[in-house]
């Protein structure tokens, strides 16, 4: 062998090589913001409100986690709080080239394909851009820092296929060890119909189990057998070292009849479960796997109480499970629809512990003032495709006639705010103008038309969406910019009992739904998909203290709810709005008794 070849051939290590591998993972830790809490009794709300920050408060508060985000700075965030503490982490990480963000949305008796968001695109682009070199990349950076979450004697879980399941277990031999590898598991759905014609039709996944240290034991679960069978009973002979039959004092062998077994590595479960219209489980997400499955993950690694997390959670199933077996959960998922339908998932379990629903937005938003004032605002314009105007104070840009406004990244958009932009306009004797924000002042939507017409000025409130902080280059990606929806609500109080109606709610932008969408829609309520109610809002968190939501079981939303309070006084009450395309709309009201 030439010299050269000899020196080309000297490997120090076995391991999986791809263009550009980096093993430095990159860990920013952001703060969360927590966006909303659910299922939260009232002493322990104030619990929390009275001592905030403290560790052990934070600790004996428990609540589980749905974060919403990108899960490799979901992870990083976590570590200092949650590193070495999860039992159990289950991953279902996208794994077919050909898979997009698209999603069929089925609500009542409309049904339309959801277009990918730029935060999807953005992470499928980060994940296939560059092929299996980036996924493996990708899969690379999240599972050191699962690793550094898992606990000791915790497991990881990694559901894959034949597309790259061969390339993650050197993966996790080279991350975990190839010592820690405990088993392979084929999920086996025989039920699983497809046109291969050619070739066998592919009816497995596999599911790979690593330890994070040596020698952890799963708790194998046990699964009916197809028939009862009788058998000799085994049992451990301690001078012949081996298992026996066991024989009475007779010296005959004693039979018993087992209608159960210890599960192998082959699980059967059909996917009818998550497939099939007239099943409960089905909720219409694409990639959903069945209860079943993750049942027997759980059981198999965790009991009751440990912390069972799944970074890309889909629509919630290992969650959902976790809740239902009585263990703590994280769950995280960077598509805003995923979250969505774990949360109505979740508040469909009878008696589901208290949970909070977490994103790391207002660091990224910071960011995007770091480098002033003026780029942020040159940014916010190219994104709306708005041209820049100098001259004024409140002005910024124009669109199709129109003058725009951009609120602050780090505030609200106020009365006074708008006030002061409308007078700019009218002293320009301009006659329209779009005011773009992050947040808005509460009850803004009832204001704007008088003080339109005060200054004869044409006002549309416009939702700047949160895709905005994914966005590298404003002049070439796209996000859609919605209005702010109305929303009226009908409010009465009897003795200490309020009572709250939907009355009207619009949702201004009907041209981003399709036309046999729009046509089915027959009343406003089609528009809504969740609605929820804080009856005593404190300027803080949202705490939902009372919700509808349209299921495949349910489709129809209840339009009125009442609330008894205990004490008399001045309460805020907040309430949310969630549309069809996953859009909030918040109102507060006052209310005294
Ligand atoms: C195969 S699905 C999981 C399905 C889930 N097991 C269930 O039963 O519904 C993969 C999920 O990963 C999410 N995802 C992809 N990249 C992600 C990332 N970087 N961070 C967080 N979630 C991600 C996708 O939005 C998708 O919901």
């Amino acid at each position: 062998m030439p010299k050269n070849e000899a020196k080309a051939n000297k490997v120090n290590q076995t391991g999986l090589y791809w263009l550009g591998k980096r093993t430095e993972v990159e860990r920013v830790i952001l703060p969360f913001q927590v966006v909303e809490t659910i299922n939260e009794s009232k002493t322990d709300r104030e619990k929390a409100q009275r001592d905030l920050f403290t560790k052990q408060a934070r600790d004996e508060l428990w609540r589980n986690k749905l974060i919403w985000g990108d899960n490799k700075y979901i992870m990083a965030s976590l570590l200092p709080e949650f590193a070495g503490k999860i039992s159990l982490i289950y991953i279902d990480p996208p794994f077919a080239t050909g898979a997009d963000f698209s999603i069929n949305i089925k609500l009542g008796d409309l049904k339309w394909t959801k277009e990918a968001s730029v935060i999807e695109e953005k992470a499928y682009r980060d994940t296939w851009g560059r092929g299996l070199d980036s996924y493996l990349q990708m899969m690379y950076d999240r599972l050191v820092l699962m690793r550094e979450l898992l606990a000791d004697n915790g497991t990881i879980w990694v559901h894959l296929d034949d597309h790259v399941g061969h390339y993650a277990k050197i993966l996790l031999d080279e991350i975990f060890g190839k010592e820690q590898f405990i088993n392979e598991i084929i999920w086996y759905s025989p039920d699983n119909f497809q046109g291969n014609v050619n070739r066998y039709a592919d009816n497995h996944n596999l599911v790979l189990v690593f330890g994070k240290t040596q020698g952890v034991r799963l708790q194998r679960v046990k699964i009916a057998l197809d028939k009862p069978i009788k058998r000799d009973k085994r049992i451990w002979d301690k001078e012949l070292g081996k298992v026996v039959a066991a024989r009475d004092e007779k010296g005959k062998i004693i039979y018993e009849t087992f209608t159960q077994k210890f599960a192998d590595n082959v699980w059967t479960i059909g996917q009818s479960s998550v497939s099939k219209e007239r099943s409960m489980e089905f909720l219409g997400y694409p990639t959903q796997k069945p209860e079943e499955l993750l049942r027997r993950v759980v059981l198999s690694a965790s009991n009751e109480g440990d912390l069972v997390a799944d970074f890309f959670c889909g629509s919630g199933t290992t969650l959902a499970v976790a809740e239902k077996l009585g263990r703590r959960w994280i769950g995280s998922d960077l598509s805003k629809f995923a979250i969505h339908t774990t949360r109505k998932r979740l508040l469909d379990i009878k008696e589901c512990q208290p949970f909070e629903v977490l994103n790391l937005g207002k660091y990224q938003k910071a960011k995007l003032k770091e480098n002033g004032v003026s780029r942020y605002i040159d940014f916010i314009l190219k994104l709306y495709r708005a041209e820049s105007l100098s001259g004024y104070t409140t002005l910024h840009g124009k669109k199709a006639g129109r003058m725009v406004h951009i609120g602050d990244v780090d505030s609200i958009v106020t009365e006074r705010e708008i006030r002061e932009t409308v007078k700019e306009c009218a002293s320009a004797g301009v006659k329209s103008v779009d005011i773009l924000g992050w947040d808005f002042e509460m009850g803004l939507h009832d204001l704007v038309d008088r003080i339109g017409d005060e200054y004869s000025v044409n006002i549309r409130l416009v939702q700047i969406p949160r895709e905005a902080l994914e966005v590298r280059d404003a002049a070439r990606e796209e996000v859609k910019f919605f209005d702010l929806n109305y929303l009226e609500l009908e409010h009465k109080l009897s003795g200490k009992t309020l009572t709250i109606a939907l009355k009207e709610f619009v949702i201004s932008n009907p041209e981003y739904l399709p036309g046999e969408v729009k046509e089915k829609v027959g009343k406003f309520t089609d528009y809504i998909d969740y609605w929820a109610v804080d009856f005593d809002y404190r300027n803080d968190t949202f705490h939902n203290m009372w919700q509808s939501f349209r299921t495949r079981k349910h489709p129809s939303l209840e339009t009125k709810c009442s609330h008894i309070y205990e004490k008399a006084g001045k309460y805020q009450v907040l309430v949310k709005v969630v549309d069809i395309f996953g859009n909030d709309t918040n109102k507060m009201l006052e209310v005294e008794l």
